[in-house]
């Protein structure tokens, strides 16, 4: 059976966390896999989270399965930082919420039902996207289609070539995928204006978005990062809505996500979550809990969400804080590019703008990790490592 299978080439991201580790350079960087670090180059545990961790080990009685759909604790407090407290989403009863093992498990369980409801649906997602989205919803069963979205060279986002090819084409019964904030790869955002173009494009063509929210929090704020997607949970029958909490709890291996998807009717929402809860009995059976149950102890409990609160825009304004140096410290140093772009990015991501081959000198010649399209993770970067970055654009451009 397994005697004719041949290795697959390493993955685009989590490969060069590997390679990294094998390098012996003592200068060596990490600005591959999207995870948060500090100015130690550690990725902590968050204060308010080992608080609910003492708290839920003080408490916890049992490890049998929890419900399938996650605490209803947790699902309610999701939807609210999702979506805001006061959203007439939420006031009429519209949307289902469950929790799903991270924002994977989220965008696939998402991809699952909606590929059983109508096979092979087709899902808009931009050039680029986060390199793992298209082969996740190809292997969910849904077909998906790039639309364009980044300028590599001028570094920005082509924003009339995107409307120009989904109003063109996107219709009835397709998806098209967007990202809620920190767009990854490029970390280049849909501005309000753009959000709103988008719905009213929604509106007009009948295609249903889905959001990817894996970075709520680490652009401009909580509440900034959602007002897109709030808008069109506002203003659209259906919404698909995929979130992580990864990045803005630092729970990545506790695989936390939550799968909301908002209906025309309340009356709807029993039936979808039945659907979706026997798609996932099918896949994982029952979520995993301790993730769950730490986001649901620090959401609901005031100190400790205050404390989160502050934890978030450290991480935040540490990133933007990077981004601005990482540009000043290539200007000083007399680029010939300009990357005033850099800091006018959001969230962990940009591109330096280099080709595949320069991106190999960065890595053989630099020991400096980071994917194929040349996208650095920003938080990688701290005041020991910027000059040695530096050096290497310089160097390789
Ligand atoms: C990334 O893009 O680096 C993160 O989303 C982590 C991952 O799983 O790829």
């Amino acid at each position: 059976m397994f005697e004719s299978i041949t290795p697959r080439p390493p993955d685009a991201i989590l490969g060069l966390t590997a390679a990294f580790l094998a390098d012996p350079n003592p200068n060596k960087v990490d600005l591959g896999v999207g995870v948060y670090k500090d100015e130690q180059g550690r990725t902590p545990i968050m204060r308010s989270i080992k608080a609910a961790e003492k708290k839920l080990w003080e408490s916890e009685d049992t490890k049998t399965y929890i419900a399938q759909a996650g605490p209803d604790l947790y699902n309610t407090h999701s939807s609210r930082l999702i979506l805001g407290d006061n959203h007439p989403v939420l006031r009429d009863q519209r949307a289902m919420t469950v929790l799903a093992p991270g924002g994977s498990g989220a965008l696939r369980l998402g991809a699952e039902f909606i590929n059983r409801m109508k096979s092979g649906t087709r899902i808009w997602v931009s050039n680029p996207t986060w390199a793992n989205h298209t082969g996740l919803f190809k292997s969910a069963g849904l077909n998906p289609e790039p639309h364009p979205y980044y300028n590599y060279a001028a570094h920005v986002i082509d924003f009339d070539a995107m409307m120009d090819t989904l109003g063109k084409q996107a219709t009835v019964g397709d998806l098209v995928l967007l990202h809620g904030c920190c767009h990854n790869p490029s970390g280049a955002d849909l501005n309000m204006d753009q959000w709103r173009a988008v719905c009213a494009l929604a509106q007009k063509n009948g295609f249903t978005p889905y959001v990817d929210l894996a970075y709520q929090g680490l652009g401009d704020g909580v509440d900034e990062d959602a007002a897109g997607l709030r808008h069109l949970a506002e203003n659209l029958p259906e919404l698909v809505i995929a979130s992580s909490y990864s990045k803005n709890f630092g729970l990545y291996r506790e695989r936390v996500g939550v799968l909301t998807i908002v209906h025309e009717q309340a009356s709807q929402v029993a039936a979808t979550k039945s659907q979706v809860l026997a798609t996932a009995r099918e896949i994982y059976s029952v979520p995993p809990a301790h993730g769950a149950a730490l986001v649901a102890m620090v959401l609901d409990t005031p100190e400790l969400r205050a404390d989160w609160a502050v934890e978030l825009a450290d991480m935040r304004d540490r990133i933007n804080g990077l981004r601005q140096m990482l540009a000043d410290k290539l200007k000083a140093a007399g680029a010939s590019r300009d990357f005033s772009f850099i800091p006018a990015e959001k969230g962990m991501f940009s591109f330096l703008g280099l080709t595949r081959d320069q991106v190999q000198r960065m890595i053989k010649e630099y020991s400096i990790y980071l994917t194929d399209n040349s996208r650095i993770n920003v938080a990688g970067l701290n005041s020991q490592n910027v000059e040695h970055l530096v050096k290497a654009i310089l160097g390789v451009l």
